[in-house]
């Protein structure tokens, strides 16, 4: 049986090693979200960084530049990282650069996986189903905050693993770790996560609406995945419900 094992922060990659994987690399407040978002939304592609002098480069080349560093849009680029900018219809069509404080950096530092799709609580689901579907083991990347864990990232690997405790083995602590604290948190994360560092970060910030969005489960079934150095939209693709039954995962925009 496949196995899908947790690395709690970006830092630990090379520890659980992402040769031969997948990895869904997770940053739910806010840059996955945002992602996940984006592509739902009809932009064409994106192009995510680790620093901000990559990110600068591809805005004087053209891109839409979106940067964030510590909940903050970065000075001198385009657009910051709400889940809710993405929404906007004139980004529609369009390639973005991003790069936000932990989000891009787990991306970066898994460019050795086999394939490198994009989680959030908002695709969840397609997630899953696309994850039933392939053969390779799991790797969830959770890209929590400079070096440290956090818990919303956490939660969302939990729950992966959750979904797929049926379909996978999942015996490091890690995965049990965040499986536990799934189930304790699911019935009312936003109240699981009211302290958390990242929601008092973003609360005083004035920043709310995106955190009790980016924890809604299923409101997208468009998986975003690398393609070399850009994210894109994956295409229609055979995924498998929990019940054993195929679907084509079309993107719900
Ligand atoms: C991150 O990279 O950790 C997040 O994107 C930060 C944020 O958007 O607040």
């Amino acid at each position: 049986m496949r196995n899908i094992e947790v690395c709690p922060t970006p830092e630990l990659v090379d520890l659980y090693g992402v040769e031969g994987k997948i990895v869904v690399v997770v940053d739910i407040l806010r840059a996955t979200s945002c992602m996940t978002t984006a592509f739902a939304n009809g932009i064409d592609h994106m192009i995510p960084v680790a620093k901000l002098e990559e990110c600068k480069a591809l805005q004087k080349s053209g891109y839409i530049a979106a940067a964030e560093r510590d909940g903050k849009m970065a000075d001198g680029f385009d657009i910051g990282n709400s889940p809710f900018t993405y929404m906007e219809p004139h980004l529609k069509g369009k390639g973005i650069a991003v790069t936000t404080t932990n989000g891009t950096q787990a991306i970066v530092r898994s460019a050795k996986a086999d394939q490198i799709i994009i989680g959030s609580f908002l695709n969840r689901s397609a997630v899953a189903r696309y994850l039933r579907s392939q053969s390779q083991d799991v790797l969830v990347v959770c890209a929590g905050w400079k070096g440290k864990v956090n818990l919303e990232d956490t939660l969302f690997a939990g729950a992966l693993v959750d979904d797929l405790k049926n379909d996978m083995n999942y015996d490091s602590d890690s995965a049990i770790t965040a499986q536990v604290l799934y189930n304790v948190a699911k019935a009312d994360m936003l109240k699981f996560l009211s302290n958390s560092s990242h929601v008092r970060r973003l609360k005083g910030l004035n920043i709310t609406k995106d955190i009790e969005f980016c924890l809604t489960s299923d409101v997208y079934d468009v998986i975003p995945v690398m393609e070399g150095e850009r994210m894109v939209a994956m295409k229609e693709v055979v995924a498998v419900e929990s019940n054993g039954h195929h679907k084509s995962n079309g993107a719900k925009r």
